[in-house]
């Protein structure tokens, strides 16, 4: 946006000017000149090429009008001119500084409106995970027994046959091993002993006794892995909690009791409880740990009139196996079997959280279906 005034590259002799009155009409003409450009100057870009247009140090149409009017000028005339450059010199910069000021405050306006913050709108949701159901019982369980002095270890999923069998009482060749047909590891030819995932957690009561002296009181919470075929109540994965007391002076009346407390916490009050023999190599007496049906409530008999399906109509449900440590573990451990006694049970978490929440198939929890997880916040 240069100026367009050509005749200021002349002197004011050449433009025929050479009265005061007309050097003042003159300059009038350089100040509408100037006001009708500043409009124009309405962005940054435009500002810069007027500003250097007027103030320009080489070319600029002060520093011309200093060169060509001002220097040449007679001596009559120059105190004139000087005086008037010198209000127009006042002029110009002030609208330039103030027209770069507008051109400022405009920008940021603009920008502070682009970028202003709309508080009406609805904020964004970041949907934030929560523990799997599994975990949840996990850590019902594990309370409940802390409650009551169980003190929490867990162990290695991948186990030796020595503690995951052996050492528990279940020589090479004992039918046992049969419902426990497992995973083994691959081993390179010459390794030291065979690596399986363990079948159980009951091979962590043999690691913590080798460690620790009675009075023992652990559980173990952790994963376990079984040949088994997927079906509503097993996967050959699942979730077990092993527990553990051995002192010098436990009776089955401790475990009894134990296991109630627990039941009546983890259930509520209202649920029956029952002990059926049964058998494990590693407890002597061995029970299978029976609760009332929480389904129908004990009866047998379902709401709509029919055979309950969860408990098919026995009105007691299956939860754990347990008993008492059989004395041969002790020999494996080196505790003195004569001096010590105490009990030992394996829960699998995943029925239990089944039978707590009324899930009737033991697969929902490997799927990761995030409408069944929502339910469980
Ligand atoms: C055992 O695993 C023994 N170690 C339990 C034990 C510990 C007995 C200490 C005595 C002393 P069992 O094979 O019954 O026992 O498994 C225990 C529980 O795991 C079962 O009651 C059941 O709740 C659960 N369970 C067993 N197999 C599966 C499976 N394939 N899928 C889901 N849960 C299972």
């Amino acid at each position: 946006m240069a100026t367009t005034d050509t005749t200021i590259a002349k002197t004011l002799a050449e433009q025929g000017i050479a009265t005061p009155e007309e050097i003042v009409t003159r300059f009038e003409q350089v100040f509408s000149d100037f006001g009708s450009q500043l409009q124009n100057a309405h962005d940054e870009s435009a500002w810069k090429v007027f500003r250097d247009a007027w103030l320009g140090r080489k070319s600029g149409v002060l520093t011309q009008i200093t060169d060509n009017w001002l220097k040449p000028a007679t001596p009559e005339l120059k105190r004139v001119v000087g005086q008037k450059l010198n209000e127009l010199r006042a002029h110009v910069e002030l609208h330039i500084e103030a027209r770069r000021a507008s051109i400022e405050s405009g920008a940021e306006a603009s920008a502070l409106a682009r970028e202003r913050i709309d508080l009406s709108l609805p904020g964004v949701v970041r949907p934030v995970g929560s523990h799997h159901l599994i975990r949840q019982v996990f850590q019902q369980v594990e309370d409940i027994f802390s409650s009551i002095g169980f003190s929490i270890v867990e162990g290695p999923e991948i186990e030796t046959p020595y503690y995951n069998f052996e050492a528990l009482n279940i020589p090479e060749f004992h039918p046992v091993r049969d419902d426990m047909d497992t995973f083994y590891i691959d081993l390179p030819k010459g390794a030291p002993t065979p690596l399986l995932l363990r079948t159980h957690t009951s091979p962590m009561q043999i690691r913590t006794m080798e460690k620790r002296q009675p009075p023992v009181r652990v559980i173990v919470p952790g994963k376990v892995y079984r040949r088994d075929n997927p079906d509503a109540t097993h996967s050959f994965i699942f979730h077990q909690v092993e527990g553990l007391a051995v002192d010098t002076d436990i009776t089955f009346c401790d475990f009894t009791g134990t296991i109630e407390y627990f039941v009546q916490q983890f259930f509520g009050a209202g649920v029956k409880t029952r002990f059926r023999p049964s058998y494990f190599p590693f407890t002597e007496p061995s029970v299978e740990f029976d609760v009332s049906c929480i389904f129908c409530g004990g009866s047998g008999t379902a709401a709509s009139g029919g055979t309950c399906s969860k408990c098919k109509g026995a009105g007691w449900i299956e939860l754990f196996g347990a008993g008492m440590v059989d004395p041969a573990v002790y020999s494996f451990v080196n505790y003195d079997p004569k001096k010590v006694s105490g009990f030992a049970f394996g829960m699998g978490i995943d029925r239990l959280a089944m039978l707590k929440y009324g899930i009737d198939d033991i697969q929902v929890f490997f799927q990761n279906d995030v409408r069944f997880l929502k339910q469980f916040p």
